[in-house]
């Protein structure tokens, strides 16, 4: 007999495997699916490690599948794979998708990623499956299963925004990668990124707008006492597409060449903004100062402090007095 948690995960597990098998072994499944990771640069070796498979466009493939195999609709509604209408008859969640199964770090399905193949103005592009007993958007993060043994050797974990990006830099030999799957980082996501390594490169796509709004995930990996170090992709691209168009050697360079600590990542940031007005700088100078505040190690503040003190050109002594004061505000 299994509890609720083990019954759903063998559930997921029938999932993964049934979309798996419509990817590499159904007409339609290679014909849209195989072909568009392809399409996309994906090698066989790469789809296989990330588990990908294709959805039907059909309302109800997966559920009756799932039956024969001798589940209950409650639960495959409470996995969230299927759905209810308002009549109560159920229908597959996802319909004519590629799918990315997401694991938990010990590597069982706990949910899924499903992109649209075509452009279409009236549907998502991606549909996720929704929080279960087994799966908590906030502390998953999308191929730390794929990641953690690499993110250990390295001593470093990237972080990225999407599902492709990790799979793309993966296949380009940077396996040391998750993604936060386009929500907001939680502490949960911190502190499993911790127990792998203590340094964490964030990687943004080239939009300004982006990478302000990711702002506050960062203060808090420092407020966690992580060492942080940020990239920034050229406008318009993001990991995936950059990988992809670099190859694998060009694409490590690149990293290796454009990470910088995060202080220096966002005191440049902030002065492409404030420029030479005074009251801009001022202003820029607070929020990096804020940032170096939380962090938890006295020693690294002051190193930081010195830093900014440089890269802004303002007196160290003002620079770290406004940061005991800010300390002294935060309690
Ligand atoms: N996302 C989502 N739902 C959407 C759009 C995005 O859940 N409608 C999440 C996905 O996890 C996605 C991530 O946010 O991977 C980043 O979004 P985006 O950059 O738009 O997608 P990409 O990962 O770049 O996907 P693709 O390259 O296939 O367009
Ligand atoms: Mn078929
Ligand atoms: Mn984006
Ligand atoms: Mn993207
Ligand atoms: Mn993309």
């Amino acid at each position: 007999e299994f509890n609720e948690k083990e019954s759903l995960l063998i559930l997921l597990d029938h999932a993964r495997g049934y979309y798996k098998q419509l990817l590499w072994e159904d007409d339609e499944g290679q014909a849209i699916g195989l072909s568009y990771f392809k399409e996309r640069g994906f090698s066989d070796e790469t789809i296989k490690a990330f588990d990908l498979g294709y959805s039907h466009d059909k309302w109800d493939g997966f559920m009756k599948y799932a039956s024969k195999n001798g589940f209950t609709e409650e639960m495959m509604e409470k996995a969230g794979l299927v759905l209810a209408k308002e009549d109560g008859k159920k229908y597959d969640r996802f319909r004519g998708r590629v799918m990315f199964p997401i694991h938990n770090p010990s590597g069982k399905v706990i949910g899924f990623g499903a992109r649209i193949l075509k452009k279409a103005d009236n549907q998502p592009k991606y549909i996720n499956s929704p929080e279960s007993p087994v799966y908590y958007k906030s502390n998953v993060l999308f191929g730390m299963f794929q990641a953690k043994q690499a993110i250990r050797n390295e001593d470093n974990c990237y972080l990225v925004e999407g599902y492709t990006d990790v799979i793309s830099m993966h296949q380009a030999g940077v396996k040391n990668v998750v993604a936060s799957s386009g929500t907001s980082l939680t502490r949960e996501h911190i502190k499993l990124m911790s127990r792998f390594t203590q340094n964490v490169t964030t990687l943004f796509d080239g939009d300004v707008a982006g990478i302000k709004a990711s702002m506050r995930g960062i203060d808090m990996l420092l407020e966690e006492g992580l060492n942080v170090r940020a990239v920034v992709f050229p406008e318009g691209e993001d990991p995936d597409s950059y990988s992809q168009q670099l190859g694998a050697s060009a694409f490590k360079a690149f990293l290796e060449k454009n990470s910088e600590d995060f202080i220096a990542f966002k005191t440049h940031l902030y002065l492409k903004d404030a420029g030479s007005d005074p009251i801009k700088k001022a202003g820029t100078i607070r929020e990096i100062v804020g940032s170096i505040a939380k962090i938890p190690d006295a020693i690294k503040r002051l190193v930081f402090a010195r830093e900014c003190s440089q890269l802004m050109d303002m007196d160290e002594a003002v620079i770290v007095a406004e940061m005991n004061k800010m300390l002294i505000e935060q309690g």
